[in-house]
C-alpha cells in the first residue's frame, strides 16, 4: 500500500519531537500531538521544545510541513500513520507504567470511529512483552473496528542515543518491526525506507519478539559496559595494565566489537538502567534466572557509588589535598540530562566528606543544580576554567568536546600542582612532568 506521506506523532518529547523533525526533513507532512500546550505552541512557532542537537534547525527548515495540536482526532483524521511516543516510566519493581500509552490509544481509537480509511498505529514508547497486544485491544474497544481490517498496529522501538538522535534515526544499524499483520509491517517498512539515509537491516516479527528484542538489546549493552568497567578496574590495579589497549584488541574480534567496550564511568540516563531492570523483571516473572541482569545493575552501582569516589578520596589523601573539580554532570556528553548520572552520584558521595567541590557542565548546569541542591560544599562554576581554578584534583567525568580544548597550560595556571583523574582518556599529558595525569583503567604505580 503506497502511503501519501502524512504522519502524526503523539508525544513531543526528546524522542517524539526529534522524529517529527526527521519525518518532515524527509518530506512527510507531520502533525505533532501533546497534552503539554507549551510544547505544542513552541512547535507552531517553529521552535523545538527540547534540547537535542540539530532538531531546532530541522523544525525551522521544514516548518511548512510541520504543525502541532492538542486534538488527537484532528491528527488521526489528517494522517495515515500515528506514532505513540509518550513516557512509560519505571515502576518500583522494574516494570513499566503504560498509562500514557493506553490513554493515547483510547484517544486514537475514539478518532478511528469516524475514519473510513485504513490507519496504522505504531507504538514506539518502550513497552514490555504483552503490552502492544493490550494496545490493540484498547483500539478495538474504543473504535468498534477490527485490527488487520480497518487498522494495523506495529511495535517499533528506536535504538538511538541522546545527543545523536537525528543521526541515529537517519542511519540506524537495524529497524525492529513487530507487526499485527503483513500489511501493517509493509506500511511501516515504506515509512522507514523514506526516512533512512543508509540501508539498515529490517527485522520484522511478532509484537512479542520485538518487545523482547528491545529490552534484550539494551540489557546486553549494559552488560558489555559493565564488563569493560570491571576490566578497567583490573587493569588499573595490575602493573602495566591499560584498559584502552586491552579493549581495543578485544574489539577487533568480530564476536565482540568495539562499541560500549571502553572503560569509563557507569552507565546511566533514561534508558539503559531501566531497560536492564525491566529485563530482569521479565525474567523473574517468567521464573527464569534474572541474576545476570541484576548483578550488572549491582556492579554498575558499585562502580558509581563506591569504586570511583574511593579512588578520588584516596588520591586526595595521598596528596594531602582538600579540593576537587568535577568536569561534567550529565549522564553523557551532548545532553542536558542528569537522570541516573554517574557524575552526580560521585559528587553526592564526595560531598559527604570534608572537602571543597567545584562542578561544571557545558549544558546540564540547571539540571545539575537541582540534582545537587542542598550540598553546602559544592560550588557551581560558569566555565571549565573557573571549575578547575584553585582545586587540587580534577576529575573528568564526561567526555564533552569542550573539556578536550583545555590545554596543559590551562591546568598548570589554574591548579597549584595539577592532578587529573580522567575517566575518558581525553588528554595526552602522560609525559608532562608538571602534571600528575591518571586515567581510569590504567596502572600508574600508586
Ligand atoms: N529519550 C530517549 O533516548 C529514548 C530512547 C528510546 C526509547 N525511549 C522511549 O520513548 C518514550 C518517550 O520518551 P521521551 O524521552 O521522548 O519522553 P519525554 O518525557 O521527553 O516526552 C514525552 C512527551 O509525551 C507527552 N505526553 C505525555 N502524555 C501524553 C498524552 N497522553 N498524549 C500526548 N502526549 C503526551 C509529554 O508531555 C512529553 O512531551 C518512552 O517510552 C521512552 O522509554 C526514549
Amino acid at each position: 500500500m503506497k502511503t501519501e506521506n502524512k504522519i502524526s506523532v503523539f508525544g513531543l518529547g526528546k524522542l517524539g519531537c526529534t522524529m517529527l523533525a526527521c519525518f518532515a526533513h524527509k518530506g512527510s507532512s507531520v502533525v505533532g500531538v501533546d497534552i503539554n500546550e507549551t510544547s505544542v505552541s513552541k512547535i507552531n512557532s517553529k521552535t523545538s521544545p527540547i534540547y537535542e542537537p540539530g532538531v531546532d534547525e530541522l523544525i525551522k527548515k521544514n516548518a511548512d510541513r510541520i504543525r502541532a495540536t492538542t486534538d488527537a482526532a484532528d491528527a488521526v483524521m489528517n494522517s495515515e500513520a500515528s506514532f505513540i511516543i509518550v513516557p512509560t516510566p519505571s515502576e518500583e519493581n522494574g516494570s513499566f507504567n503504560t498509562k500514557a500509552v493506553e490513554s493515547v490509544a483510547k484517544a486514537i481509537g475514539a478518532a478511528l470511529k469516524n475514519k473510513s480509511d485504513y490507519h496504522l498505529i505504531i507504538v514506539t514508547s518502550t513497552v514490555l512483552p504483552g503490552d502492544t497486544a493490550r494496545v490493540v485491544k484498547i483500539l478495538e474497544e474504543t473504535s468498534g473496528k477490527k485490527c488487520n481490517v480497518d487498522f494495523g498496529v506495529c511495535y517499533n522501538p528506536d535504538f538511538i542515543a541522546l545527543g545523536s538522535i537525528v543521526k541515529d534515526f537517519l542511519n540506524p544499524d537495524m529497524v525492529l518491526i513487530g507487526e499485527s499483520d503483513k500489511k501493517a509491517g509493509d506500511v511501516l517498512d515504506e515509512i522507514h525506507l523514506r526516512l533512512v539515509d543508509n540501508k539498515p537491516s529490517i527485522n520484522r516479527m511478532t509484537f512479542e519478539n520485538a518487545e523482547l528484542t528491545k529490552i534484550a538489546l539494551n540489557s546486553y549493552c549494559t552488560l558489555k559496559i559493565t564488563f569493560a568497567n570491571v576490566l578497567a578496574d583490573i587493569c588499573e590495579k595490575f602493573p602495566g595494565g591499560n584498559v584502552n589497549v586491552v579493549s581495543q584488541a578485544l574489539g577487533f574480534d568480530t564476536r565482540i566489537g568495539h562499541r560500549y567496550l571502553k572503560g569509563g564511568l557507569s552507565y546511566g540516563g533514561p534508558c539503559f538502567p531501566r531497560d536492564n531492570k525491566a529485563f530482569a523483571w521479565t525474567a523473574s516473572k517468567l521464573g527464569v534466572s534474572h541474576s545476570l541482569a541484576s548483578k550488572t545493575d549491582e556492579v554498575n552501582n558499585f562502580h558509581r557509588d563506591t569504586r570511583i569516589p574511593s579512588k578520588l578520596l584516596a588520591i586526595l589523601k595521598e596528596k594531602n589535598a582538600k579540593s576537587i573539580s568535577v568536569l561534567g554532570l550529565t549522564y553523557k556528553a551532548d545532553t542536558t540530562l542528569v537522570e541516573e548520572s554517574a557524575a552526580i552520584s560521585v559528587v553526592r558521595s564526595l560531598a559527604k566528606e570534608n572537602i571543597r567541590i567545584h562542578v561544571y557542565d557545558p549544558a546540564g548546569m540547571t539540571e545539575g543544580k537541582t540534582a545537587l541542591s542542598g550540598l553546602k560544599n559544592v560550588s557551581f562554576k560558569d566555565t571549565a576554567k573557573d571549575c578547575i581554578q584553585g582545586t587540587d584534583l580534577c576529575f573528568v567525568a564526561s567526555p564533552w568536546k569542550e573539556f578536550k580544548t583545555l590545554t596543559k597550560e590551562d591546568f598548570k595556571s589554574a591548579m597549584k600542582t595539577p592532578v587529573i583523574f580522567d575517566a575518558w582518556s581525553l588528554y595526552d599529558f602522560e609525559s608532562e612532568k608538571d602534571i600528575d595525569y591518571r586515567q581510569i583503567g590504567k596502572y600508574n604505580g600508586k
